[in-house]
């Protein structure tokens, strides 16, 4: 018979968008439930483009999340990011990493890059330092189809950064396509990716599946089934170059379900379940941790977790709603359960 719990180390979440104000104070505590880090997004507004706006935010998680979670800060790139203040944060401890939104590509990236070019002093510093460089790997560019633009990102821009920078360590973010899992692999060991457990679950089916449906919408769009069976085989495979970011992006319901809803899906609260079953239905459990535990602190340098997870196979109801926001698999039964 299988196993009726699951033993991990603490896990880590290498992609996270934990908001501020009411909205951090709400949805933090899910994230700290289920990691012990977890690197969180700039895309405030305005942008966490500075040490001292990444010192507050950071102070600001903490106040939301009480004691036993590291918030690891990234700085926002824009047209105008300064070398010298990047070097600073990163030897300061304040940030890790600093992330590049093409303008236009996604929620709040407003103030994001609009000609990757004008930040390569900055890239050429984080290459010198060891900074990782974090890409939302999408072109704006309107003549590419939404479902391309993972795929024209990769042959315009990623592939020259990669050859530009050898040096510089890229983590793809929220692959979606088997052409992201190919360049991912066939790159040098400065490249990785992470993955979200929505582009694990869903295709481009489900945001019309007998209607629109605005909470299975998110940024980059889901794809193509092939597609998602690339992406799931390459984050069940036990490769070092793939591990866990859940790209948590809540949005109030309202702001969801309408005339233009926004971007994302609000995936805390149960992540670790979504991907176990993911990986159990792969035939590869034994792969959980690693994904989850070892290989986003063996790309970063940092050491790993202390202590361990446990889940239990248990039935366990996702809410409709969860103060305002509709989860990931909002009404679903899980098979998995986080224990306390
Ligand atoms: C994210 C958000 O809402 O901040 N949305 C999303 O669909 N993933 C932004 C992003 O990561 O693209
Ligand atoms: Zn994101």
């Amino acid at each position: 018979m299988a196993s009726q719990t699951l033993t991990i180390r603490r896990p880590d979440d290498w992609h996270v968008h934990l908001r501020d104000g009411d909205m951090l104070r709400k949805v933090a505590p899910y994230t700290a439930r289920q990691f012990a880090r977890a690197i969180v997004m700039p895309n405030l507004v305005p942008p966490i483009a500075s040490v001292d706006a990444a010192r507050g935010y950071r102070k600001r998680i903490l106040e939301a999340t009480g004691p036993g979670f590291t918030p690891l800060m990234t700085c926002y790139l824009t047209d105008e990011t300064s070398p010298d203040e990047l070097e600073r944060g990163f030897s300061e401890g304040v940030w890790l990493a600093a992330k590049l939104y093409p303008a236009g590509a996604t929620t709040n990236s407003a103030s994001g890059v609009t000609n990757f070019r004008n930040i390569y002093p900055s890239l050429a510093r984080m290459e010198k330092i060891g900074m990782v460089l974090c890409v939302h790997g999408e072109v704006t560019d309107p003549d590419v189809d939404v479902f391309d633009r993972e795929t024209v990102f990769i042959q315009r821009i990623l592939s020259t950064l990669v050859e530009d920078f050898p040096s510089l360590k890229i983590v793809l973010e929220h692959i979606t396509t088997k052409e992201a899992v190919a360049f991912v692999q066939s790159a040098g060991p400065n490249l990785a990716a992470t993955v979200t457990p929505q582009h694990l679950i869903l295709n481009r089916n489900a945001i019309f599946a007998g209607g629109l449906r605005p909470h299975a919408y998110c940024l980059p769009v889901a794809k193509r089934e092939k597609h998602r069976l690339a992406v799931r085989e390459a984050a069940t495979s036990g490769s070092p170059k793939f591990f866990l970011g859940t790209d948590s992006a809540p949005h109030a319901r309202q702001a969801k379900e309408s005339a233009c809803g926004c971007a994302g899906l609000f995936n805390a609260p149960f992540a670790l379940e979504s991907y176990a079953i993911v990986f159990e239905e792969e035939g590869a459990l034994d792969k959980l941790e690693i994904f989850a535990s070892v290989h986003g602190p063996a790309f970063y340098g940092l050491p790993l977790n202390e202590g361990t997870v446990t889940l239990e196979r248990a039935k366990v109801q996702v809410p409709a709603e969860i103060g305002g926001i509709v989860p990931f698999h909002a009404g679903e039964t899980l098979r998995w359960r986080l224990l306390a």
